[in-house]
């Protein structure tokens, strides 16, 4: 049994980070043991410039503060003119689509995206990957199986647009992924590991709950089985998503797991437990360099079989397995 693993630069392709006080705090959990990170646009107001895109890298690196962590920044979408984007292409990795109001801090998204096809034709052409928030507004439990249409209409009408699909939490979206070769997914740490019956079927439990909800065990199935064949279409990206406790703990919950800080560590587990440790660094680093095409800072990182408790709370904000002993530890080399 090996009891320590070595990762290479290790990527979280999906991750909020907020601003002021708070991307102080978590900010450093990512930039210690990822190399880097794709930064979610969703603040108050939401990054829509250059201007506003540059600020924020500055301020991420200045929290961060470790000269091996890459922020790979996007803008929130909204209707770019060429020019706009021919200017925000070397400072950005790709652009956000969320439809208006699905999610913290998504009501400037967009209603119809039919509406904003020509700048969809631009980002193709500029090869600017499209990141999108698939849910709809139906019953929540069906709202990413119904924008199951939307990403095959954009993937056919757009074949040489880079869509990734975020945060799937679908049987029916690790299918369509093998449909469309433009089609690519992120996969949360929560859910590939719980179902919607960790966060309501016993007593409540607020700090699991997120956008996409949580979902069905064969949901879970089947991205359990997507990852451990080393789909090559399938990269980690945490949606780590800090609330303050008081916005957790409360009638009107934020949707969000603060996962960043466990996020390594429990992954380890998860490959360990199923007898699959060379998965892991394709999928928090390999299959997003590839897809990407990105080289992010050399920065290795030991998985340690030592456990360790994770605490209460950090700052504010009460992280993914909070009070729990997790037996794996992850450490920068
Ligand atoms: O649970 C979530 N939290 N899902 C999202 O899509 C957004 C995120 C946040 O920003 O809080
Ligand atoms: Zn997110």
């Amino acid at each position: 049994m090996n009891n320590t693993w070595l990762i290479d630069s290790p990527l979280d392709m999906h991750l909020h980070l907020r601003q002021g006080h708070m991307l102080d705090v978590v900010a450093p959990w990512s930039a210690k043991c990822f190399a880097g990170a794709v930064i979610m646009p969703n603040l108050v107001p939401p990054v829509t410039s250059v201007e506003m895109v540059v600020k924020y890298r500055e301020e991420i690196l200045r929290s961060g503060n470790d000269d091996r962590f890459t922020p790979y920044m996007t803008l929130f979408f909204r209707d770019y003119s060429e020019a706009e984007l021919i200017a925000a292409r070397k400072h950005i990795i790709g652009i956000k689509l969320y439809p208006d109001g699905v999610t913290t801090n998504s009501e400037s998204g967009i209603t119809d995206w039919r509406a904003y096809d020509h700048v969809l034709s631009i980002m193709e052409e500029l090869s600017i990957p499209l990141l999108v928030h698939g849910e709809t507004h139906g019953f929540v439990m069906d709202r990413e199986r119904e924008f199951m249409d939307t990403y095959q209409d954009m993937a056919q009408r757009h074949p040489r647009l880079k869509i990734i699909m975020e945060h799937i939490t679908t049987r029916e979206a690790v299918a369509l992924l093998d449909r469309h070769v433009n089609l690519f997914a992120t996969v949360t740490l929560h859910h590939l590991l719980l179902t919607l019956d960790d966060m309501a079927g016993g007593k409540l439990d607020p700090h699991l709950f997120c956008k996409p909800i949580l979902k069905y065990p064969h949901d879970r199935e089947a991205l359990q089985n997507a990852v451990l064949s080393g789909h090559s279409k399938i990269m980690f990206g945490s949606d780590s998503a800090p609330h303050p406790i008081h916005q957790k703990e409360c009638c009107g919950c934020a949707a969000g797991v603060f996962s960043a800080p466990t996020a390594l560590p429990v992954l380890a587990d998860f490959f360990d437990r199923r007898g699959k440790p060379e998965l892991l660094q394709k999928f928090v680093s390999d299959h997003a360099r590839k897809i990407y095409g990105i080289n992010p800072p050399a920065k290795r990182v030991s998985l340690t079989r030592q456990s360790w408790r994770v605490p209460d709370k950090i700052g504010e904000v009460v992280p993914y397995m909070a009070g729990k002993e997790i037996p794996w530890t992850a450490r920068p080399e």
